[in-house]
């Protein structure tokens, strides 16, 4: 799919009109059935005329109420209702709205234009053809700066649409070996440093958890390092991005319910956000060092599980009681966060995990839960958040719940009480492996993965925080 400027309109298969509640579009599209187009947020209303042929009105709601956020879902639901039509090509009208012309308005319509063209279809015989070729944005003048909005927005979505791609997977084929397979495909295309360690190289690292983690499998845990360190970087300690990617989570011995288990194959989100950023960092060339970590392990059961009670001695020396099985994510993400801090000195490390079902509870699945230790980068979160409409709520740390994670006979163990603030312990526990380094953890767990088809996301995976990560990165 390619994405233009265009100075004229063409004749097109669908002319997509954004206009606000309450107003009319320019003359030349003033056709009959108008009045039953209000404007509010999201509603398309299609429409056909003699010269123009079919055009979808699009509501962006109230003016006042216009933002990034608003922009990229009207977009993203439009190019969406726009499938049914199976046009080869349509045009986006930005020519006649002044507020969709900033170079960052014309980068979050393109990624919701190229995010919204994204379909899953690798294993149905009949393939569902996708035909749409060509998007033009029709705008009154075209500008370097449109046209740098316009590659940046569309290389954004199109990693995070692979990102997409490996959580959909089923769990059969995105193994962690497949994980590394495509961290090889971008290291290979980017020119990356690229390490993956199997278990031998785990086993000499000392990693007991994510051994531990793995144990219940045939299917060999990966710790995958990638690196993208640029000339002119602007850090010499490089921000360490660390995403768990756990391929399949039936909880192991402590095994979860039947009922959905099928959606703990998204369990390696994290992962697969990880590769998204460094996948557009590099194509940006972000003038930022990074490192990706991710460990990757299959949470299975068998005769050499990990059993509740067990004693896992982590990287760090810290030993860890296994409370619950189901607990693995925080026990992978504890060991590649010491391999950053030996490794790599890091200045900042952002970790992204699927790590509770508790942040579901607390959040819905609109809204990312963040931890920090740091204030400063703390509050560089919600910035990235309403540029990108990748939603998120700053999380507390509070030091008196440490306490559900003391062990009477080891370091720590590896769940609090039951119940009591699952997102907060989950951190908690991460927190006593980072110590004073500057740190923010994401709980994607709700956010990484739509369960019902919304007009503007389809089932599946969401791609959560491959372009907040990039807007945060670079607002540094
Ligand atoms: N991968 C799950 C968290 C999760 C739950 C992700 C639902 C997406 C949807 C994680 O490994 C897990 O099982 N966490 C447990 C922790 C508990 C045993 C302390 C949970 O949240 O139930
Ligand atoms: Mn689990
Ligand atoms: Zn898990």
């Amino acid at each position: 799919m390619k994405l233009r400027l265009t100075k004229q309109l063409n004749k097109s298969d669908l002319t997509i009109i954004p206009l606000f509640a309450k107003k009319q579009p320019a003359e030349e599209f003033k056709v009959l059935g108008l009045q039953d187009f209000t404007g509010k947020a999201n509603e398309t209303h299609v429409v056909y005329s003699e010269n123009l042929g079919r055009m979808m009105l699009l509501g962006l709601g109230e003016n006042k109420n216009f933002n990034p956020a608003s922009l990229r879902t009207a977009i993203q639901t439009a190019v969406s209702a726009s499938k049914k039509f199976k046009t080869s090509s349509l045009q986006i009208l930005l020519r006649d709205l002044r507020e969709l012309q900033s170079p960052d308005a014309v980068e979050i319509i393109s990624f919701a234009a190229v995010f919204a063209s994204y379909s899953f279809n690798y294993y149905k015989q009949e393939k569902e053809k996708i035909n749409l070729e060509n998007i033009y944005l029709a705008v009154p003048r075209i500008t370097k700066a449109m046209e740098k909005a316009i590659a940046r927005g569309s290389m954004v979505a199109s990693a995070a649409n692979k990102a997409r791609d490996l959580a959909n997977h089923p769990a059969n084929i995105a193994t962690p070996a497949h994980l590394a397979q495509h961290a090889k495909l971008i290291a290979d295309k980017y020119r990356l440093k690229l390490k993956v360690l199997d278990a031998k190289d785990i086993k000499k690292e000392n990693m007991g958890l994510l051994l531990g983690v793995s144990r219940g499998s045939d299917e060999p845990p990966k710790f995958i390092v990638i690196e993208y360190l640029p000339k002119k970087s602007s850090n010499q300690n490089p921000i360490v991005l660390i995403g768990k990617g756990l391929t399949f989570d039936s909880g192991g011995i402590s095994i979860k319910p039947a009922e959905r288990m099928e959606e703990m194959k998204y369990d390696m989100c994290g992962g697969a956000t990880v590769l998204g950023i460094i996948e557009a960092a590099a194509q940006l060339k972000l003038k930022t060092s990074l490192v990706g970590l991710i460990p990757s392990a299959e949470n299975l059961l068998s005769g050499r599980a990990t059993k509740p009670g067990d004693i896992l001695t982590s990287m760090s020396g810290k030993t860890v009681e296994i409370i619950n099985t189901d607990a693995e994510g925080r026990l992978i993400l504890a060991d590649a966060i010491t391999y950053a801090k030996k490794h790599y000195q890091p200045k900042l490390i952002l970790d992204y995990a699927t790590l509770t079902g508790a942040i579901i509870i607390a959040l819905g699945d609109e809204l990312t839960g963040a931890f920090g230790n740091s204030e400063k980068y703390n509050q560089q979160l919600t910035k990235a958040a309403k540029a990108t409409g990748e939603k998120l709520w700053l999380m507390p740390l509070p030091n008196e719940y440490q306490d559900q994670l003391k062990s009477q006979i080891a370091d720590l163990k590896n769940t609090g009480d039951k119940g009591l603030g699952g997102a907060i312990t989950a951190s908690l526990f991460l927190l006593s492996f980072v110590d004073k380094t500057p740190w923010i953890h994401f709980d994607i767990a709700g956010t990484a993965w739509t369960v019902k088809s919304r007009p503007h996301m389809p089932a599946g995976a969401s791609g959560w925080g491959v372009y907040h990560g990039i807007k945060f990165l670079e607002n540094l």
